[in-house]
This record gives C-alpha cells, sequence and structure tokens, in this order.
C-alpha cells in the first residue's frame, strides 16, 4: 500500500471511531460547496471562503444560539456566558488576555511546565522503552493548562514542575474530556436537557475546585489575575477556566498524536529528521490535515444571503472544517497551504482559537522531543478512540526502531 494511502486509511478509521457519521459527514462537505441545506442537520458549508464569510460576520452569527455549543454553556454556566461568549463582554476577555497568548510567552510556557516531562520521554526512547504517544500528551496538555490556570497540581511552587505527576494531569485531560462529551450530543440536537446542565455543573465545580485560591491571588501577568482585573466574578472566572480545559487540551493532544502517526504513515519522518528545522512545516501539516476541530457551529441570528441561499434567523450552519482542509491532499511537508484555508484549522473572526500559539508550540515541542532521540521511530500498537467528541488516538505506542 501506497505510504499516503496508508495514511488516510488510518485517518478515516480513527474519524470513524470518534462518531461513525463524521467520514460521511465530511464527504458530504465535498458535496456541500460552496453551502448545501440538508433536512435534519442545517446548512452546511463546505467551502473555506464560504465559512470564512460566515465566521467573521458578526451582526448575522454567533455561537451562543441553541444546536451550537455555546448554548450548553449558557445553561450550564448561566447567562452571562451570552455576553461573555459573543458580546462586549467577549470583546474585553480578547483585548485584556491577548498579550498572554503571544508565541515567546506560549514557548516559554510550554518550556516551563513540560520541558521536563518531553525529556524524559527523549530518554525513554533512547533507553529503548516503548512509548505511548497519545497517553504523553494527554499528560503534557494536562501540564500546560495547569500551569496557565495556576493549579497546584502535584507542587507547592509552580517553578518547581516534576516530570513524575503523569496521573494527577491525565486527571484534569479527563475532566476536560467528561465536560467535552456532554458537548457531543448538543452538536446534533437543538435542546439541551435538563440531567446533560446538572452533569456539566457537577464536572466544572470538581474541574474548578482550585479556580478560587488563584483567582484571589494570582499576579497581573497571569490569566486568572487579569479576569480578576477585568472584574470577573469567581463563578464567570471558574466558568472560564472550564472551558480553557475543554478548548485546550483534547484539541492540541488529537493533533500531537496523529502527527507523529502521519510523519511515520506517510515515510516523512526521515525527511524531518534530515532537517529539524522543518518542524513548522510538519506542524502546519498535522493540524491542516488532522483538523481536531472538524465541524464548526453557528446559529444564524438575523435573516441573511450567503452565496445565492437565504439563511433564516435561528437555523444552524455546519461548516466542515476538515473537509475544507483536506481538499489540497494528504499530509506533505512541501505543501504550502493554499491561503483560503491558512489557518482555518483553528477557526476565523473574533472566535478564532485564542491558544494557537500554545498549541503550536505544544507540537513543536513534541516533534522536537521525538527528533533528540536520533533515530526513526516505528509505531508498535495503535488504537482510536471510540465515541470522542475530538477524534483521537486512545493508544500510540512508538519504540525506536
Ligand atoms: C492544536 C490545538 C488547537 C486547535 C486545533 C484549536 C482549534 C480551535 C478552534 C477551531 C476554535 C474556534 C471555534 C469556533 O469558532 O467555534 C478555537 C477556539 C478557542 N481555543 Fe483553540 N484550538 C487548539 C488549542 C487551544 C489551546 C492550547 C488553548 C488554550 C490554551 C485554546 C483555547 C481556545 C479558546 C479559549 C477558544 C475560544 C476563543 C473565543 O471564542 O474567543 N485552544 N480553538
Amino acid at each position: 500500500m501506497r505510504a499516503v494511502d496508508l495514511a488516510r486509511r488510518h485517518e478515516t478509521r480513527l474519524l470513524a471511531a470518534s462518531r461513525p457519521a463524521f467520514p460521511a459527514l465530511l464527504t458530504l462537505g465535498r458535496i456541500a460547496r460552496p453551502i448545501r441545506r440538508i433536512p435534519g442537520l442545517g446548512w452546511v458549508v463546505g467551502d473555506p471562503a464560504t465559512m470564512r464569510r460566515i465566521l467573521t460576520d458578526r451582526g448575522h452569527f454567533t455561537i451562543v444560539g441553541e444546536g451550537v455549543v455555546g448554548h450548553l454553556w449558557a445553561r450550564v454556566l448561566g447567562d452571562w456566558v451570552y455576553d461573555m461568549f459573543d458580546g462586549a463582554g467577549h470583546h474585553a476577555l480578547r483585548k485584556t488576555t491577548r498579550d498572554l497568548f503571544t508565541e515567546d510567552r506560549a514557548a516559554a510556557l510550554v518550556s516551563r511546565a513540560a520541558g521536563p516531562r518531553l525529556r524524559r520521554f527523549t530518554a525513554d526512547l533512547v533507553a529503548g522503552a516503548t512509548v505511548d504517544v497519545a497517553d504523553l500528551a494527554r499528560v503534557v496538555v494536562g501540564r500546560i493548562v495547569a500551569d496557565l490556570l495556576g493549579l497546584p497540581i502535584g507542587r507547592s511552587d509552580r517553578s518547581r514542575a516534576r516530570p513524575d505527576d503523569d496521573p494527577a494531569y491525565r486527571g484534569i485531560f479527563d475532566t476536560g474530556t467528561a465536560l467535552a462529551a456532554l458537548a457531543a450530543g448538543t452538536t446534533t440536537s437543538a435542546r439541551v436537557p435538563e440531567r446533560t446542565v446538572v452533569a456539566g455543573r457537577t464536572v466544572v465545580a470538581r474541574m474548578t475546585s482550585e479556580v478560587a485560591a488563584g483567582w484571589r491571588d494570582a499576579p497581573d501577568d497571569t490569566l486568572l489575575g487579569r479576569c480578576r482585573e477585568l472584574g470577573l466574578g469567581l463563578r464567570e472566572t471558574e466558568g472560564l477556566a472550564a472551558l480553557l480545559v475543554v478548548a485546550g487540551t483534547q484539541t492540541t493532544a488529537s493533533a500531537m498524536a496523529r502527527t507523529v502517526a502521519l510523519l511515520h504513515d506517510t515515510g516523512q519522518q526521515g525527511r524531518l529528521r534530515a532537517d529539524p528545522g522543518r518542524v513548522a512545516d510538519a506542524v502546519r501539516e498535522g493540524l491542516r490535515v488532522t483538523t481536531p476541530v472538524p465541524v464548526i457551529g453557528r446559529s444564524v441570528t438575523a435573516d441573511v444571503v450567503i452565496a445565492g441561499r437565504r439563511l433564516r434567523a435561528g437555523q444552524r450552519v455546519l461548516m466542515l472544517t476538515h473537509t475544507a482542509n483536506n481538499a489540497y491532499g494528504g499530509f506533505d511537508l512541501d505543501r504550502v497551504s493554499p491561503a483560503d484555508t491558512r489557518p482555518l484549522w483553528f477557526g476565523a473572526g473574533n472566535h478564532f482559537c485564542l491558544g494557537a500559539p500554545v498549541g503550536r508550540a505544544e507540537l513543536s515541542a513534541l516533534l522536537t522531543a521525538l527528533l533528540a532521540a536520533g533515530r526513526p521511530w516505528r509505531i508498535a500498537g495503535r488504537r482510536y478512540g471510540s465515541r470522542t467528541l475530538i477524534p483521537a488516538y486512545d493508544r500510540l505506542r512508538i519504540v525506536l526502531a
């Protein structure tokens, strides 16, 4: 089998394992260009320019309407979400936190919070161990959000990140997964059932039990400190912290393990090992091909004509970003992504991923640690995650060849 077909086969199986309808939905995207109404689903968009047009139109579309995920958070966390997600509060929050999410700060964060653990990863590989990269990725993303939120996990001093607290960080990831699982049910139905709301509140309370102390004492140059500065109460800050865990963990962990698999399956790891300066290309291609958020939803707030079709207030729009990003072909270090998809894997418009530099830095740090092992790797075993909101490997065991 050709390397590119092998890589595609694994990716397709991984998508199907996460939700059996995914491959069909994403294929549908190819005939939904630019936009098409599908009974039971709403408007489906498969064309990158139309997606960008919708994602940047704040006058006609919202992230918090019924049937899109923001609506669930509003039910779980409270009505303040409407303002904080799509109103003046959202604008203020983005403005106040912008300088916390620069490339430099992201690199420093990843080095501080995950550097020691990734060095142990390299050493384990060199010593001949088989390492589960999917599990490592979950631990690394747990470390990053714990640091961002100042959660005192397994240590009293943030400056002394120990490389051996894996179970505690897996715990953070698992809580994020539990909350995201609730969201999975609401992307296909317009109403959020009461039991989902109750379950969501329980998970948020568990997840944010440590946030209160940070909110009171956190320095001004931390995320919680900025929330306090902005006048957000503890309840709102806890809600935002929970959302950050959901947004920043599964997405990044998914991209990390899948990119390691893609480099192996396409046979392109040799080229990357020969020229580690191309890690940024591998990161970009990994994000394009995996597109960890394969579908972005919006709700129509006022009638609008898009690509000649009239969309009515209250209707739902699903943007199949995975289809759009993959229309240009498989993983290829030499591919220059066309301007219309770049970097649609992080969304577009006012909700463009706040943590994009952090996600990129995490992926880059993992690949750098892998290359530092100095020899090619092979995959000793893999298992796709079953019924997950974000398609991901449950297990990806690698060993040096
Ligand atoms: C490779 C990893 C990641 C991918 C592919 C990704 C993807 C996305 C996408 C597509 C959106 C837009 C969703 C929409 O418009 O409905 C988004 C929003 C967001 N992401 Fe990420 N993300 C990643 C990592 C992260 C990380 C590491 C963090 C935090 C540390 C983060 C925090 C956020 C936040 C807070 C938002 C909401 C922004 C807003 O509404 O203003 N993400 N992400």
